[in-house]
């Protein structure tokens, strides 16, 4: 947050003319109200039209693609001995070659899954998918399409290899590095988790899955909806950790009884006497040990539950650091919610976009470069707060995004100070009514820093540690 003091003399940082387009006549500062600033469930947006070109389904050649995709991979890694270190390069070959995503999108596969005799025993759970259809089960891997209406993929490492290509939609790739500094067990690590890139898959793209630290990624769907295809092994090589910034690996296969009965009955005494579920909980984590105190903290917080000072047994047992580490990473795993339920009533691609770079892009300067990127013609920040005010206007953020608000934001992406901020607003407003207005203006200043929504927005790549 800004810290300059309020009495310096600033420097102007729009030009006279833009800042009076944007503020179109209107010199109302009102508060953003942040104590209102819960993501409402808003209707979807209409978002763009379906511009998908109705494509003749023909079910027949699908089936015969799935056979040829799949025999022609088999084959090829049988020459290989089903050496686990040629598959994903035989799994992206093959993936360029058939080039599915000429024929395949989520109608032309639903058809053939509703007249296929030769639909294979399915593999994935539901949730990873929505839904995930097996295509066809080889010796050692299988394929499976998985359609995405509105999920996004945690942070995330595979037990398995393969590969794995973009049918339908688009979706922001975002990879990242972990280095492990404190293994409390091996379904829970500390260490720093560092952004390396994003960029767009499209129809078509390819990449490599690798298990283990060195394919660490995420994937946010910009489409309604988006289709993925996986090639992928079977081979289970080590936890399939989910990771949390700022620094947190954990497994989220490891769901050990009786700790999954305990939190089960903990959520229902929070729902029934949230003072009886302090007292049992408190009790509970001042014997506990911190994979328990992770699963206990992160599910009070993803109910979005309140209970000041349940962590000081755990502080005391495990130490302040490791506590507030957990901490750090739940309270990063609630945006990531709240921004994923927010992308659940949005269906404009352009406006997801700028969700998934909010959610997963670290800093202004690298949001601002790939907005820039994706759309040229526009300077980046006018775009991002064009896109802000238009996701604002359909009332999913429960926010007032006023001309002011949004032209402070405007500023705020140019690095302007408080003191920059007015001097720039008195290009165009008297002095006088500035000043009228200063501590208003400060709480919406401090208010558009303050939100978890744009904090990477307003973040500063050096205020970011060890990013490069
Ligand atoms: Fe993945």
């Amino acid at each position: 947050m800004e810290t300059t003091d309020e009495a310096t003399t600033g420097r102007a940082v729009l030009d006279p003319a833009a800042l009076e387009r944007m503020l179109a006549g209107s010199w109302e500062v009102r508060s953003l109200r942040p104590e209102r600033a819960t993501i409402a469930a808003a209707p979807p947006s209409a978002g763009s039209p379906d511009t998908t070109v109705e494509r003749a389904v023909d079910a027949a050649a699908i089936e015969s693609a799935i056979a040829g995709l799949g025999d022609g991979l088999a084959e090829a890694w049988r020459e290989r001995n089903y050496d686990e270190r040629e598959f994903p390069a035989l799994a992206e070959e093959a993936l360029i070659r058939a080039a599915a995503h000429r024929a395949w999108d989520v109608k032309t596969l639903t058809a053939w899954l509703m007249s296929s005799n030769r639909v294979p025993r399915q593999v994935s759970a539901p949730q990873f998918g929505q839904p995930p259809i097996t295509l066809y089960i080889g010796h050692k891997f299988y394929i499976e399409a998985l359609v995405w209406r509105d999920g996004t993929t945690a942070i995330h490492q595979h037990s398995f290899n393969g590969a794995f290509t973009v049918l339908q939609g688009s979706s922001l790739h975002s990879q990242y590095g972990f280095d492990e500094s404190d293994r409390v067990c091996e379904q829970l690590l500390f260490g720093r988790l560092t952004w390396r890139s994003s960029q767009i898959l499209r129809p078509g793209d390819v990449h490599r899955i690798l298990p283990g630290t060195a394919y660490i990624h995420s994937l946010f769907h910009l489409e309604h909806p988006s289709v993925t295809l996986v090639v992928r092994s079977y081979t289970a090589a080590g936890p399939q950790y989910e990771y949390f910034a700022p620094g947190i690996a954990a497994d989220p296969f490891h769901d050990p009884q009786p700790l999954k009965v305990r939190l089960r009955a903990l959520e229902a005494l929070d729902a029934i006497d949230p003072e009886a579920f302090r007292r049992t909980a408190a009790s509970l984590l001042a014997e506990a040990d911190l994979w328990t105190v992770w699963r206990v903290l992160r599910a009070t917080a993803e109910r979005g539950a309140h209970h000041p000072g349940l962590l000081e047994p755990a502080r005391r047992r495990h130490g302040g650091p490791r506590v507030d580490a957990l901490l750090a990473a739940v309270t990063g795993r609630v945006r990531q919610l709240q921004i994923a339920r927010l992308r659940q009533t949005i269906r404009n691609p352009e406006h997801r976009f700028f969700l998934a770079l909010l959610l997963n892009v670290p800093d202004r300067e690298e949001i601002l470069t790939l907005i820039g990127r994706e759309h040229p013609g526009i300077d980046p920040a006018d775009r991002a707060v064009s896109w802000l005010s238009e996701i604002a206007a359909t009332g999913a953020l429960n926010l007032t995004i006023t001309p002011v608000a949004l032209a402070t934001l405007r500023m705020a992406l140019e690095k302007a100070t408080f003191a920059d901020v007015v001097a720039t607003f008195e290009q165009v407003i008297p002095t006088g009514e500035v000043e009228e207005r200063r501590s208003l203006l400060r709480q919406v200043w401090d208010e558009i820093h303050g939100l978890p929504l744009l904090s990477a927005l307003t973040a500063e790549a050096s205020a970011r540690d060890g990013r490069r």
